[in-house]
């Protein structure tokens, strides 16, 4: 079987990781978990991109040295990669000995080609740092619209680009002297050399999404493959040329590297020795049976599309088979701005909200194509709660809990052929879907499935049939926990933790793509008679409203109006003291709602059954209809109940007790939740 190799874009070591790159690290470990599900040989390799000015300057302006600067960032992106769920095989370094051998080794076989060629060119100098200044290291006049104080390779007034040396009154952006032209001798990539390989590369089928390859061919047409300069001078952290006495190779011609190097260090990994230069040429070498496939932003398409697969070939290793190109992220419809607030680290989300809910959103959003994705705050609560939690957490929680209290959680009975069927197609659709990283149709589909399995639920009753006809309760729960054991399996990629929690609840090892495999062509009972499952409890919270509201800070500085605002409505005026007696009389407990649905005519009114551990549920109706539009997502939920109230009769219904809740139906209303695995009828006080 041939191997694949998946890699995401190599985040600089030079900051945090944000929810912008999340949106690359999370689409590579879909595809990566999808195929690994197949029972595909994958491998996911990464790395942090260590090498450059901005990090040397970094780790100086904090005193350290590079290295140990790259070390504190590593175990940062390592721990929040790892909170994202984002399951590298190998999250590496470019800063690491195999790369600096692979490094020297490519450059060798250029120069050999003929690929590369020195010579000398001007730049801009700091006399007082000494050093070469990097294109973004120098500020001056823009030569085409007098902008002060631009970068020196654009303006980002008019948006011309030249070269640094093009800028009138250019200083250094480090100590802000008069800058200096001062020539060097640079090495040189060729990249005319490869105009007709590139050509035929990237018109590949399946290398290149069709838009992206129109604006590659355009962009190059336009400009033609200019030389490409691969050195720097020192200072700079980086590899130092072999021969060269202050020359370093340029951050992205190691930067790719890195892709072939940790490769091979995680095949020494495993092979449990160290690197011999030669492992990862199973996967590199240009009759290796193998798929290498790129996950980038389009922001680095240029380097991955044009300079990367000619240095590859050049070299005379195998080319990419194929780039994942994605778009941006934007929030609330806009780039992610610090000003805003809208620059969201992965850390301040982590504090907030869980990791689930960001994964599932942006798969929800994600297609094949380079489109911007847009991280709408109030779409991604509602999208999230909706769909993740009250349709899918929802049908989880509530099959369950009745299955375990009514039928002693024991699976039982021939399945719903009907329903079954449409799990098996929807299989075939998703796997569909994810090959073709069209995850947001993938998704799609398993919603739809969670929407006819929750209508199963609600035409087929079985908190009714349980009394009247335990059979058929048995064999309607057994065929959704079938159907859950689908779910899992299609959503383990998206969102893992939730998967592994069903399974776990389910109490079966976790179902996989390939374990589905004949279900799908031929469906019929999953869980075997009698199977047993675990404790049901809710898979997933929705997403609170004001935690989602806490992810944007927008710096104090930007928002004087803040402090400005009317204070928020005071509290009502505090009760006269009870006597605790009065209050233990109060019968106070926790109640599971059984069902709950409209009162004809009463539109503020819910009719609920809830079972507070007596002989049989009370009819409780409480006036809460206008906080849900679903009244089922109430089903399965432990709430407070004040039990010893006298019963009333409301709109024909006679109610026996109170839910407690805070707040307003129409503004926001939130019942008492019982959390955690309390019996109904518990006492509260
Ligand atoms: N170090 C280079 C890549 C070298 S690959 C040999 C780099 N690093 S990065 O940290 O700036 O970006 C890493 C990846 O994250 C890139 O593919 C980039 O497109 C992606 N993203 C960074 N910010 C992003 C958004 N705001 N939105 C979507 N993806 C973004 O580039
Ligand atoms: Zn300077």
């Amino acid at each position: 079987m041939s191997k694949t190799l998946i890699t995401s874009a190599l985040p600089y070591a030079n900051g945090s990781i944000h929810l912008g790159h999340l949106v690359e690290y999370i689409q590579t470990d879909i595809y990566a978990r999808f195929l690994r599900s197949c029972g595909e040989d994958v491998i996911y390799v990464c790395a942090d991109d260590t090498h450059g000015t901005p990090i040397e300057l970094n780790a100086r302006k904090q005193g350290i040295e590079p290295a140990q600067f790259i070390a504190r960032v590593h175990e940062e992106h390592m721990r929040d990669f790892a909170a994202f769920g984002i399951s590298f095989d190998q999250f590496g370094s470019t800063n690491i000995d195999e790369n600096r051998q692979y490094s020297e080794a490519i450059f060798r076989r250029l120069l050999d080609g003929g690929h590369i060629e020195k010579r000398p060119m001007e730049l801009t100098y700091c006399e007082h740092d000494k050093r070469f200044l990097p294109d973004r290291f120098v500020r001056g006049v823009c030569p085409k619209c007098q902008a002060p104080d631009q970068y020196g390779d654009v303006c980002e007034k008019c948006g011309a680009t030249y070269s640094p040396t093009d800028l009138a009154d250019p200083r250094c952006a480090i100590c802000g002297q008069p800058a200096v032209r001062r020539e060097s001798c640079h090495y040189f990539f060729k990249l005319d050399h490869f105009t007709e390989f590139l050509r035929e590369w990237s018109g590949r089928p399946g290398t290149l999404d069709p838009a992206i390859l129109n604006n590659l061919r355009s962009g190059w047409l336009a400009t033609g493959l200019a030389d490409w300069c691969i050195s720097r001078d020192g200072p700079y952290f980086g590899f130092k040329i072999p021969g060269e006495e202050d020359k370093f190779f340029y951050v992205w011609l190691d930067a790719p590297i890195g892709y072939i190097s940790n490769t091979e260090r995680l095949l020494a990994d495993r092979a449990g020795s160290a690197g011999d230069g030669r492992r990862a040429l199973a996967y590199w070498a240009t009759d290796a049976d193998a798929r290498v496939v790129h996950f980038i932003g389009k922001d680095i398409l240029n380097f991955h599309a044009l300079f990367w697969p000619a240095v590859l070939h050049g070299a005379g290793l195998k080319t990419p088979d194929k780039l994942a190109v994605h778009g941006m992220l934007t929030v609330n419809g806009e780039k992610m701005s610090k000003s805003r607030g809208t620059f969201i680290n992965a850390r301040q989300y982590l504090d907030l909200l869980d990791p689930s809910y960001l994964r599932f959103f942006y798969a929800s959003n994600l297609g094949a194509s380079p489109e911007d994705l847009d991280l709408s705050l109030s779409e991604f609560r509602l999208r999230v709660n909706a769909e993740l939690v009250n349709n899918l957490g929802n049908l989880c929680n509530r099959s369950l809990a009745m299955l375990k209290s009514k039928l002693g959680g024991r699976i039982g009975g021939a399945r719903d052929a009907g329903l079954l069927e449409e799990a098996a197609r929807t299989i075939g659709r998703v796997r569909e879907a994810f090959s073709a990283l069209e995850y947001r149709t993938g998704i799609r589909a398993v919603i739809e499935l969670g929407e006819k399995a929750n209508k199963f639920v609600q035409d087929r009753k079985p908190w009714e049939t349980a009394k009247t006809a335990p059979e058929e309760a048995s064999r309607d729960l057994s065929t959704v926990a079938d159907v859950l054991c689908v779910i899992g399996a299609l959503m383990a990629p998206v969102v893992p933790a939730i998967a592994d929690a069903l399974f776990g609840q389910l109490s079966v090892t976790p179902f996989t793509f390939k374990a589905l495999e004949s279900f799908a062509s031929s469906p019929k009972a999953l869980l075997p008679e009698g199977h047993e499952i675990g404790l049901p409890s809710p898979l997933i919270g929705r997403i609170d409203a004001e935690a989602a509201d806490k992810l944007v800070v927008v710096p104090s500085a930007e928002a004087p109006q803040a402090q400005q605002q009317a204070p928020a409505p005071k509290a009502p005026e505090a009760k006269a003291p009870v006597a605790f007696d009065d209050f233990c009389r109060l019968d106070l407990r926790a109640g599971k709602i059984l069902s709950a649905e409209r009162i004809p005519k009463a539109d503020k009114l819910l009719k609920l059954s809830v079972d507070l551990g007596e002989a049989s549920p009370r009819t409780i109706a409480a006036g809460i209809a206008q906080a849900f539009d679903d009244p089922s997502v109430l089903v399965g939920r432990t709430v407070a109940v004040l039990a010893n109230l006298p019963p009333r009769k409301i709109r024909g219904v006679e109610s026996c007790g109170m839910i407690l809740a805070a707040g307003e139906p129409k503004s926001g209303l939130s019942l008492l939740a019982i959390n955690g695995n309390i019996a109904p009828g518990t006492p509260i006080g």
